[in-house]
């Protein structure tokens, strides 16, 4: 697909899945917009994106805060007159028992991972409908499919944006606008770093590259495909769960067990 004219408004480029994505798909002719909290580390993409993109921008933004993201949109607009591909990628997770988790980590938690999403898109979606085409884009996980333990505020956020993605996937469908979702599970990234220490080690054959990520991004928007769960063994897991979700949650829990036993939740 050619991405030349193509203006592309992605969260959470600083780092990354969205800051690989982002420099993906400037080489790829897009005119990239990216946003993140911190500046320093934006530029340094910036100076990236612009090597083959020299229109591509960024905005210092936090999702969680829907004044910032409304006033991000409208400067995204008035300066390239539309965004044609929206990518919801902004997020963070924490490892940590729910019991132990406090109210106020978890409404932050929700208010990036799902209502920043949510902010973005009631942004971006008038200009969409006016036109009558889009693609939106958003970046859940493997544990919005299978719920994990000490991530239940993480898993709930990621499951609520599959439920979201699928909602409107058949809303907006009729306006020419197409809705994916893509549940990745373990990138290695600075995401992980928050709880590398304290969860137990992911099987190295299931340890994603973000480069992989974006490529399966990518290929979900040439592709207009809804779904996309990679790695292959994981996106087998979940289909199994689909198919005999009471087996699936007795052989999980034996599992997760055996591997928790050793360490306490933190
Ligand atoms: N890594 C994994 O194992 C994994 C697996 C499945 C899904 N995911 C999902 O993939 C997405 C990207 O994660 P990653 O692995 O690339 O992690 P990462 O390297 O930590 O990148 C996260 C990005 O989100 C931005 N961000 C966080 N909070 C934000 C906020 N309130 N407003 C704006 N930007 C914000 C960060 O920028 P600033 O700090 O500058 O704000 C950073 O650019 C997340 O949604 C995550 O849930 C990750």
């Amino acid at each position: 697909m050619d991405f030349k004219d193509q203006v592309v408004l992605i969260t959470g480029v600083s780092s990354g899945i969205g800051q690989r994505l982002a420099i993906d798909l400037a080489g790829r002719g897009a005119t990239v917009v990216g946003c993140g909290r911190s500046q320093e580390r934006l530029q340094e993409t910036l100076s990236e994106l612009r090597r083959t993109s020299p229109s591509s921008a960024v905005h210092v933004c936090d999702v969680s805060n829907h004044g910032q993201v409304k006033g991000m949109v409208q400067k995204v607009l008035s300066q390239f007159g539309k965004i044609d591909i929206l990518i919801n990628n902004a997020g963070f997770g924490l490892y940590q028992s729910f019991v132990n988790s406090p109210l106020d980590t978890i409404e932050g938690m929700v208010r990036t991972n799902f209502l920043g999403a949510v902010y973005c898109i009631k942004e971006v979606l008038p200009s969409m409908v006016e036109k009558q085409s889009g693609h939106i884009l958003n970046i859940s996980s493997v544990a919005g499919k299978i719920g994990t333990p000490n991530m239940a505020s993480y898993c709930a956020t990621k499951f609520a944006l599959i439920g979201l993605s699928e909602s409107l996937y058949h809303e907006l469908r009729p306006m020419g606008i197409h809705v994916s979702v893509i549940c990745p599970g373990p990138v290695r990234t600075k995401f992980r770093l928050l709880f590398d220490d304290l969860a137990p080690a992911a099987p190295g054959f299931l340890i994603l590259k973000a480069e992989e990520v974006s490529h399966a991004v990518i290929r979900a928007i040439e592709r207009k495909k809804f779904e996309v769960v990679i790695p292959l063994w994981l996106a087998l897991a979940c289909f199994f769960k689909g198919l005999m979700p009471n087996l699936f949650r007795l052989v999980s829990y034996q599992a997760l067990r055996s591997r928790l036993v050793s360490r306490r939740s933190p």
